[in-house]
């Protein structure tokens, strides 16, 4: 197994790995450090049926099914992200942390490249253990033992909008809902402190209106994400995304009008955040 960086902060892709075949435990534990290490992983130029996807995945726990979107009738664990080359929009285009208006958000999620755009399509993700790392003393002391509300109403407050122009559909039946999580989250398995707050399901902090809330909320957001906190992936057909959803952001990149995308993902059940 070879690891390359692919920046200084944040990614690494693992070579020399053929995930459709059972993971050694050896390889397995080799794999989860990785992840641990640099926060999103990738693989590329894997075939896998729908099965193989779901058996990768479950060697690492196990898997979540999303409460907001439709997922396969035929494989409930896999969610197909999809772009059609007459959608206007997509998914996953603001920086986010998956499901966090969650009282336990998935742990990791594994994105699948099915079909690619010729050009265009790429996913960056950040690094929040950095994010929280490159704050002033004065606004992390300041951060320690807050509160923020998150809620899952940006999708399932505008869920006719949100399907009219996507093919990736949200479920017409989910209810608008708000869960409570630290702003500092300290993650369960490096014992790592992380920012933990993203744009579309954080509301305000616990006890101050949104109004209140905002100017710090979006300084973070921008914080977080400046470009050298962050990392590029270029996917081919293949390729494979796990990041580790409890210390990143991710953002998927509009830019292949007129092409399709077809991008299968699983997530991993999560703890309540600490
Ligand atoms: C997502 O936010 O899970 C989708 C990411 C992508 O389509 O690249």
């Amino acid at each position: 197994m070879k690891i390359i960086k692919l920046t200084g902060t944040i990614g690494a892709e693992i070579h020399g790995v053929d995930v459709s075949k059972p993971l050694t435990p050896e390889m397995l534990a080799q794999i989860r450090q990785c992840l641990l290490d640099h926060c999103v992983i990738f693989f590329r130029d894997q075939t896998l049926t729908k099965e193989q996807q779901i058996a990768f995945v479950r060697q690492f726990g196990a898997i979540s099914k999303s409460p907001v979107y439709k997922t396969l009738d035929s494989h409930p664990e896999i969610m197909p992200v999809i772009k059609e080359p007459t959608d206007r929009d997509i998914i996953g285009d603001t920086w986010h942390t998956d499901e966090t208006y969650q009282e336990t958000p998935p742990m990791g999620s594994v994105l699948y490249a099915r079909e690619v755009p010729a050009v265009g399509g790429d996913t960056l993700w950040c690094n929040l253990y950095r994010a929280y790392e490159t704050l002033s003393d004065g606004l992390k002391q300041q951060l320690e033992g807050m509160r923020a509300v998150h809620t899952n109403e940006f999708l399932t407050g505008n869920t006719a909008a949100r399907n009219a122009t996507r093919s990736t559909k949200l479920l017409e039946t989910v209810g608008v809902n708000y869960v409570v999580h630290p702003v500092v989250r300290t993650h369960d398995e490096t014992g790592r402190k992380c920012l933990f707050v993203n744009q579309p399901f954080t509301h305000a902090f616990e006890g101050m209106t949104r109004a209140e809330s905002l100017p710090l909320l979006q300084y973070l957001y921008a914080h977080a994400s400046k470009p050298e906190n962050t990392c590029r992936f270029r996917w081919r057909k293949g390729s494979i995304a796990f990041w580790d959803n409890r210390c990143t952001m991710h953002y998927a990149i509009n830019d292949y009008p007129g092409q399709r995308r077809e991008m299968h993902r699983i997530t991993l059940q999560g703890t309540r955040p600490v």
